[in-house]
């Protein structure tokens, strides 16, 4: 549950968004593009209800997997963030994204900033230098003690971690534990949902909270920010990434702008790094006697169908692809309409074509080319003359004051309390109602009655409810909702709030401007989404036991390194392996213990099947199955001729 009424939209004195600072070491997907859209859109409501805003995002550019991606590129770790970067802000623009800032952490105006808070923090022994001996996960760039483990594996992503033993600089983290505990306490709105505060609250009272080491030797990982108490080391990128948030508002440099934007109103952060932003970021904080955030907002996954996106499994969702295929509009749409805030959702092109022709083309863009249309024959093309009369006294009772007027202050209320999907739905109710209303007045047959004022004062009515709901969605379709107000004969394309509510807003005689084309053309699933039903009209001319190229292709074979294994206990035939399929680790169960003993396979690189249901065996869990050739009692693995930069490589 979200906490009600966490602030009120009306009261605020300013706005400042953040989203997570991206690292480089890969292209941008949909888990990206769906933070910075989210914030964009928070960001674009609160202008239109007049709030100064500021909206920032940016890259992450040190740490190790940074660099790594660079060495696996053949190219310097400078050169890989400089690739990078661009990809992330192409897509951004291409998303109508209208960040006021795009911080990266590899520019002088950040590095600058975090050497003088380390530098601050050592002085006020904040940070002292001692021996370091625990685990470090590079997917995750954080370091953990032995009894975080799980399997032996990082605790959050369960992929494999590293030794580390080296002299090291720790943060004193630790003596913030019962200060936090009591923050977060008595301050319900600072992590949100707030299932998600008690998250941080159990962890943070079921363990003992260690110091943070918050360097690396440059022997190890020369790609950092020189630590500027000690050139031997650089600073530890979660330390350095999310001083972001303050550097690129004058932390140091600009008092003023600091104090316009700090603290922040909303961080919007997947669940992923809410140990992060929930406990070290507020304890950095607190030591260099900096305010707190107002809220940290952790929200879900996109999942495929009902399965996590992963390289490996190559169901990963490219926004660029269904930006190409639908429009920026939908696709930025279909993101918000969709996500519960704080919950997981589940991205499908079906589930995306489904709401995109329901939505889109026939409730919103019937209205919009209806009411047009209409105005076009009947009234001239221009705005109808409306009469104060008994009808309009009924269509304000009726639709105007509960469908119309009222969502304008639902989508208010709800906006604070992060329900934009609810907002959302509202306004398709709206949008529903107003076509109802049309549909009931049939203005068409009024016209061809010769009931002229009929047909004025209804349309005047249509226009104006498209008025609202154009300016309502506005935030979440710029463009789209730009070009509808501008057909609306309304030369400011970006609405204002505050007489949004108000009838009668559009002036009589204004002339339209009629839509060339459909505001959302219905589309069609494309080919490779299409149900079995178009698969089954071309089964006669199949040859049985033959496949097609797209069966062949629905099964995604990897490779993968075997890392350990061992017996199944109580079967002879089992040999349970945990294999890294690329960065994904995975356990199969796999008949081939009478072949192959459990020492010679570690080590081996395989081929899997890895999009197969996971499925228990013998009571243990196996997520996919490995390939093997055999004849007769014989069999043997199949394996890759040579040796391939990684596994999860794709086998075709
Ligand atoms: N660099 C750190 C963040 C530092 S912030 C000071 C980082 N970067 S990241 O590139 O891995 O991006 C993480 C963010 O991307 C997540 O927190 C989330 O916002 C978003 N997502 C990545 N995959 C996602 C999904 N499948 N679904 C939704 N969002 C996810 O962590």
């Amino acid at each position: 549950m979200l906490s009600q009424n966490l602030y009120s939209v009306r009261d605020m004195d300013k706005y400042y968004v953040t989203t997570p600072i991206y690292y480089v070491n890969d292209q941008p997907h949909i888990g990206h593009s769906y933070t910075t859209i989210l914030a964009d859109v928070l960001a674009n409501y609160h202008r239109l209800l007049g709030t100064p805003t500021y909206f920032l995002t940016g890259t992450d550019e040190h740490g190790q997997k940074v660099q790594q991606a660079a060495d696996k590129n053949g190219i310097t770790a400078q050169e890989q963030c400089d690739q990078t970067v661009v990809r992330f802000q192409e897509l951004w623009k291409r998303l109508e994204i209208t960040n006021d800032d795009f911080i990266r952490t590899t520019e002088d105006r950040h590095k600058k900033i975090v050497q003088e808070v380390l530098q601050e923090l050592f002085d006020k022994d904040e940070i002292y230098r001692a021996e370091y001996e625990g685990w470090y996960c590079v997917g995750c760039e954080r370091f953990f003690i032995e009894k975080d483990l799980v399997d032996g594996n990082c605790p959050e992503c369960g992929r494999k971690v590293d030794a580390i033993v080296e002299s090291n600089y720790f943060f004193r983290m630790s003596k913030y534990q019962q200060w936090l505990i009591d923050y977060i306490e008595t301050h319900p709105e600072f992590i949100q949902p707030d299932f998600r505060a008690n998250e941080t609250l159990g962890f943070l009272k079921n363990n003992e909270l260690q110091d943070l080491c918050i360097s690396r030797p440059k022997s190890r990982l020369a790609w950092g920010i020189e630590l500027p108490f000690d050139s031997d080391f650089v600073t530890y990128v979660w330390f350095d990434a999310l001083l972001n948030y303050i550097t690129a508002i004058g932390y140091k440099t600009d008092d003023e702008m600091f104090n316009k934007w700090w603290p922040v109103n909303h961080h919007l952060i997947g669940k992923d790094i809410l140990t992060t932003h929930t406990v070290y970021w507020p304890t950095m904080l607190k030591a260099m006697g900096v305010e707190m955030p107002k809220t940290i907002f952790a929200h879900g996954w996109w999942l495929t169908g009902r399965t996590k996106m992963s390289k490996s499994l190559g169901n990963v969702v490219n926004p660029m692809e269904m930006i190409d295929r639908y429009g920026v509009d939908a696709f930025r749409y279909f993101l918000i309409a969709e996500m519960t805030l704080g919950q997981d959702a589940s991205f499908t092109e079906e589930a995306f074509v489904k709401r995109y022709n329901s939505d889109l083309a026939n409730d919103l863009g019937n209205l919009a080319s209806r009411v047009l249309g209409m105005i076009e024959k009947y009234c001239d093309g221009k705005i109808p003359q409306w009469t104060d009369s008994a009808d309009v006294d009924r269509a304000k009772r009726d639709l105007w004051i509960p469908k119309i007027s009222g969502t304008v202050g639902l989508v208010q209320e709800l906006l604070p309390q992060m329900k934009l999907d609810g907002a959302i739905a509202c306004v398709r109710g709206s949008i529903s109602a107003a076509n109802k209303f049309v549909a009931d007045k049939a203005p068409w047959a009024m016209a061809k009655a010769g009931n002229q004022e009929g047909v004025d004062t209804t349309l005047y009515v249509a226009v104006e409810c498209l008025r609202v709901c154009a300016a309502l969605l506005y935030p979440v379709m710029p463009e789209r909702m730009g070009k509808l107000r501008s057909a609306l004969g309304m030369d400011n394309v970006v609405p204002q709030f505050d007489r949004l509510s108000e009838f009668g807003v559009l002036k009589p005689g204004t002339p339209i401007r009629p839509l060339e084309d459909p505001l959302f053309p219905r589309v069609e699933l494309t080919k490779k989404e299409e149900k079995p039903v178009t698969e089954k009209t071309e089964k006669p001319t199949e040859v049985e036991g033959v496949i097609t190229y797209d069966d062949v292709m629905n099964v995604k074979l990897r490779t993968a390194k075997i890392l350990a294994a061992e017996k199944v206990e109580g079967a002879d035939k089992l040999l349970k392996l945990q294999v890294e399929v690329g960065e994904e680790k995975r356990q199969l169960i796999a008949g081939i213990a009478q072949h192959y003993s459990a020492e010679e396979v570690i080590g081996k690189i395989i081929v899997i099947v890895a999009n197969l249901k996971p499925a228990k065996i013998r009571g243990v869990e196996s997520q996919g199955m490995l390939l093997c050739a055999s004849v007769g009692d014989q069999l043997k693995l199949i394996t890759v001729d040579g040796e391939l930069p990684s596994s999860g490589a794709v086998v075709k």
